[in-house]
């Protein structure tokens, strides 16, 4: 048994570590886990477990047992009906409609917070029905999680009757089959269209197109802000603000109640009983840091021809002003980049660019912040002429892998990803990203030697050693995301292919 003063460090740790605040009322729940972890971990006591947790790597089996007792992984299929219908009805087919309009055929969606994937799955089987050209769409549906079990049950989509709870029987026989006498596994014709990943939505960078959490569509997080602290809650709502593009949709759960400042930068818009929340073009305040440091990115344009909302008018993209006085230093560039200030970096690289610099240096800047913004296109364009410019540049070559993702061309990615790392067999990100790739083609074996490697590589570096293509991450942290990400898949059975149920 912790004492009191154990039992405050051991909230403050699980607080600091996943933005979850925990009640006194769930303190009975707590003691159990720590009890069960004790006996499971064969450690003397709680005093132990507690001093293991605080000076371990943040992602120890002691961490991740504590992760999966303390969070609440509750989900089911079609979980809250208005939503549901709001997005089937409403949402999604005027998206859809000026999306076909404007030939540009693609929908970015993500589950933040996805427990076991009942959430990303709902989705994926809603444009089954409303896109019979599904093949021809470029669609991205990412679900992430803390819970490492639970992603590595998502990844598997074995769900019982009790997850099918709001699911007629036609819809469940159609998209699943039966899998013993009270489970049922999900189509491979589905699985194969969705992605998970883990991310820690209170510790890990986002927007990123490194973890795709870029210039999204919808982002659906219900049912997660609940158990967080509410100071928590406010700078994770700007970072998926962040996320969004302009007139983008954020769906939170009926009983995630947010205070006034946490709306900040989003339209309110009741649904019956529930709510949704679009993105305005710009906020009304200067969002905060998850831990009050740097501000967060600047509102995110995106090149996509058509925005998300489908019942406002478009909104126009602010024109670059050419800020006064001379061209800015690469290190004030840098400096933004790395802050993840992808606008203003933009506009100072312009600046520089009209002054005169062509290097191969300031197109990859470019580069990399049009991909962050969404414009993958012109981000394309800014490799090339980076690439022109220095063939060897490992950096271009990656963000050029990066953007061929984006835009789903899944063999030139891989491409890409290969000269990198023929340019540079020690770089993390690419074979990290090379990884998941090769997973979500259906090569399993091959992505998870990748993932090793990438591991290996981590694990070797100091540990402090900021990594250059993810900003705020160091060495210690990706290594720590690719322990989970690797028992997350070898929990999971990633399965291949299939056809149209
Ligand atoms: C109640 S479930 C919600 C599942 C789904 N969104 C739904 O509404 O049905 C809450 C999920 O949030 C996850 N979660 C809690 N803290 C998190 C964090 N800091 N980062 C990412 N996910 C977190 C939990 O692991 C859990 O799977």
């Amino acid at each position: 048994m912790l004492g009191a003063a154990g039992e405050e460090r051991l909230c403050a740790y699980v607080r600091a570590r996943t933005g979850i605040r925990i009640l006194d009322h769930q303190m009975e729940i707590v003691r159990r886990v720590v009890a069960d972890a004790c006996e499971r971990f064969g450690l003397a006591d709680a005093e132990t477990y507690l001093t293991a947790l605080e000076n371990g790597p943040g992602n120890s089996p002691e961490h991740e047992h504590l992760v999966a007792g303390v969070t609440v992984g509750e989900s089911y299929f079609f979980r809250d009906q208005t939503q549901m219908d709001f997005l089937r009805r409403v949402w999604l087919p005027e998206l859809i409609e000026r999306r076909r309009d404007s030939g540009d055929r693609h929908l970015r969606i993500w589950s933040a917070g996805c427990s076991d994937g009942q959430e990303l799955y709902s989705l994926a089987i809603l444009l089954y029905e409303l896109l019979p050209d599904m093949d021809d769409w470029n669609l991205h549906l990412l679900g992430t999680d803390i819970n490492t079990a639970a992603l590595g049950r998502a990844i598997r989509g074995r769900y019982s009757a009790w997850s099918f709870r709001a699911t007629p029987d036609d819809t469940r026989d159609r998209y699943f089959r039966r899998d013993g006498p009270h489970h049922w596994q999900i189509s491979p014709h589905l699985r194969r269209r969705v992605k998970f990943a883990y991310l820690n939505l209170s510790e890990d960078n986002f927007p990123s197109i490194l973890s795709e959490t870029n210039a999204l569509d919808l982002v659906l997080c219900r049912n997660v802000f609940i158990y967080f602290d509410p100071v928590v809650v406010g700078a994770v709502m700007a970072k998926l603000r962040a996320s969004l593009v302009p007139g983008g949709c954020l769906l939170l759960g009926a009983s995630d109640l947010l205070e006034s400042a946490a709306q900040d930068g989003f339209d309110l818009h009741a649904l019956g009983g529930a709510f949704h929340l679009t993105r305005q073009a710009e906020p009304s305040r200067p969002p905060a840091d998850a831990r009050g440091a740097a501000p967060l990115p600047e509102p995110v344009t995106t090149d996509r021809a058509t925005p998300a909302t489908p019942s406002k008018p478009e909104i126009e993209r602010p024109a670059a002003v050419m800020p006064p006085g001379p061209a800015p230093g690469f290190e004030y560039i840098i400096q933004l980049l790395g802050r993840e200030a992808w606008r203003e970096a933009l506009i100072q690289i312009e600046h520089r660019q009209r002054a005169g610099d062509d290097s191969a240096v300031i197109w990859q800047f470019r580069a990399k912040a049009l991909a962050n913004l969404g414009r993958a296109r012109e981000a394309m364009q800014a490799c090339e002429h980076s690439i022109e410019r220095d063939p060897a540049d490992k950096h271009s070559h990656f963000i050029r892998a990066l953007v061929f993702m984006e835009l789903n061309r899944l063999p030139a990615a891989e491409e890409a990803l290969r000269r990198t790392l023929y340019l540079d067999r020690a770089f993390v990100e690419a074979h990290y990203q090379l990884g998941m790739l090769q997973i979500r083609r259906g090569r399993r074996a091959a992505g998870l030697k990748s993932l090793r490697n990438a591991l290996d590589i981590a694990e070797r570096a100091a540990p402090e050693r900021r990594l250059h293509d993810a900003a705020g991450m160091n060495h210690a942290r990706m290594a720590a995301i690719l322990r989970n990400e690797l028992r997350m898949y070898e929990d999971g059975h990633d399965r291949k292919g299939g056809h149209r149920p």
